[in-house]
């Protein structure tokens, strides 16, 4: 009696859990019928000792109410640093906060972005680690690197808000580390400003706005952090067309990013405000009040550039901080994560710590060695000179991993022959090795790690495994480089649930497991 009771109430909530699914930033699920499929996963024909997660299939999928993480929720100064609450551009919570719906990129359109995020930072990377310059606003277009060379943004899909001037201005900004220049749209708008949630920064508003002079040391350095930057877009200012350099003894930046976004506008100081008390304010920021603004932003007013380059935020606050930050994204796009700065929540947490590569030394990258990769805990049989000859990356925009074309397909192969109790799905996008998981409710994957220099062992969530497009087409969630010499990356699928710490001083970066709570 009990046990039908029971039994129903979970064929309730199951359905029901289906039902509210709904086509959803990241991804998507189908309505299916429940009554045929299978309520216990099969035993997978693996010997004993293979490592494996036990998967509840909607836990990948996002829910579209949003589900606010308990100990992020209040905002405010955690022992030593800063804590901000992290969410998804296009889940339900920052959806909730939104007057405007924003266009939600499908799944499909959020890993060509990523595609073409990967392959700009693949091309900056190639141009900073052979020293060229990556660079250059103040220099003559005919020296500068072909447009889809710029900056990078593509999936950057995470976000803050942070106060911005005298009083506050709260502005939403995409955090990204492969960025390194702070902006957001200002008032007036010289030339266009793109639709936002907030009301637009008004510099004329804020008593601690400054404009920084075309002959300060500043000004030359941001030539370093902006990339380059294409002769035709600039500022029209009584009918004069300004281009990144110089108007009226004012610094002007000129950012381009790899998908034709970009945003122009005076260089100035402002006061930063992450958290409300003392410790999180920071007088005379360096960033860009943006008057000519356009691109895939969102509704955000602009970005965080977390990168190294020494105008990034974390430099910037490196006195305080000491280049110190971690984050923890989501399991999904309607649940949240954190951001801190300068101590973090890692501190009841054991964290795993890999040194810097010594290739990203002087990059703005953040440079990691990764030596070997195991599925269901058997090393992969991959010559550690696949790893060194590409290099890697970790990165916070990229969405899906990338790795050497051979480090890949044996990668592909542990996981297809482990896997092989489940039916194949089509392959969907960039992602080739696809499951229906239709007739299941749970499925047994086998567990993946990542081991980087130090002989650090990084084992992936189970949700940083795979990613669903929908039921019937559930993907392993990496990609082969298409080059042996192109760098790895480390994508943010795969640093879900995990608080990835950047301990810049130290020139460290660790990973703890366990979720954002
Ligand atoms: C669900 O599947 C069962 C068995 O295949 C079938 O009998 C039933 O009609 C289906 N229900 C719906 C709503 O499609
Ligand atoms: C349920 O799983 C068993 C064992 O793997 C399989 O033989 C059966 O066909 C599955 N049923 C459905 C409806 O998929
Ligand atoms: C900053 O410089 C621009 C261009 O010279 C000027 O239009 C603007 O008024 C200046 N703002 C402040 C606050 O000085």
């Amino acid at each position: 009696m009990a046990n039908t009771t029971t039994l129903f109430a979970l064929l309730c909530f199951l359905l029901l859990l289906l039902l509210s699914k709904t086509a959803n930033g990241d991804a998507h699920i189908l309505e299916t019928n429940t009554t045929n499929r299978n309520a216990t996963r099969p035993r997978p024909p693996w010997p004993p000792g293979i490592h494996f997660h036990t998967v509840q299939l909607p836990s990948l999928f996002p829910s579209n109410t949003c589900r606010p993480s308990p100990s992020i929720s209040k905002d405010g100064l955690e022992s030593k640093g800063a804590i901000l609450p992290v969410l998804h551009l296009h889940g339900p919570c920052a959806q909730a906060q939104q007057q405007q719906q924003q266009h939600k990129p499908t799944a499909d359109e959020t890993l060509r972005q990523d595609e073409s995020r990967v392959k700009t930072i693949q091309s900056r990377y190639r141009n900073a680690v052979a020293g060229a310059d990556d660079v250059s606003v103040m220099k003559d277009s005919s020296t500068t690197i072909p447009a889809k060379d710029g900056a990078t943004l593509g999936g950057a899909n995470y976000f803050v808000t942070v106060g911005v001037g005298t009083p506050a201005q709260q502005q939403s900004l995409i955090f990204d580390t492969g960025s390194d220049l702070t902006w957001t749209q200002c008032q007036p708008c010289v030339r266009s400003c793109y639709k936002q949630q907030e009301k637009i920064f008004d510099p004329s508003s804020s008593a601690s706005y400054r404009n920084v002079s075309c002959s300060s040391a500043s000004c030359s350095a941001l030539a370093s952090a902006t990339s380059m930057f294409h002769s035709i877009i600039g500022i029209l200012i009584n009918q004069v067309r300004i281009k990144p350099g110089c108007s009226s003894s004012t610094c002007v930046y000129g950012i381009q990013y790899g998908d034709s976004s970009y945003s122009v506008g005076f260089y100035g100081t402002e006061k930063i405000t992450l958290t409300t008390s003392t410790g999180g304010v920071f007088n005379n920021f360096f960033f860009g009040c943006g008057q000519n603004n356009q691109g895939l932003f969102r509704g955000t007013a602009g970005l965080l550039g977390l990168g190294r380059d020494k105008v990034s935020f974390v430099s910037q606050t490196a006195r305080k901080y000491r280049k110190r930050f971690s984050y923890c994204l989501p399991s999904t796009s309607s649940d949240t994560g954190f951001l801190t700065f300068g101590g973090g929540a890692s501190t009841t947490k054991s964290v795993k710590y890999t040194p810097l590569s010594a290739s990203s030394a002087g990059t703005s990258f953040y440079g990691l060695d990764i030596t070997a990769i195991s599925v269901g805990g058997q090393k992969l049989p991959i010559s550690a000179t696949v790893f060194s000859t590409a290099g890697g990356v970790i990165d916070s925009g990229a969405v899906i991993s990338r790795l050497p074309p051979a480090a890949y397909s044996a990668l592909r192969s542990a996981f297809r022959q482990q896997m092989s109790s489940y039916p194949l799905g089509k392959p969907r996008s960039i992602l080739d090795t696809c499951y229906d998981f239709s007739s299941y409710d749970v499925v047994s994957v086998p567990g993946i790690s990542f081991f980087f220099a130090g002989g650090v062992e990084v084992e992936i969530g189970a949700v940083g495994i795979l990613y669903g497009f929908s039921i019937s087409q559930v993907c392993l969630a990496f990609k082969g480089n298409d080059d042996a010499s192109e760098v790895a990356v480390f994508g943010n699928v795969q640093q879900r649930t995990m608080e990835v710490v950047y301990d810049g001083a130290r020139g460290r970066v660790g990973f703890a497991g366990g979720g954002c709570n």
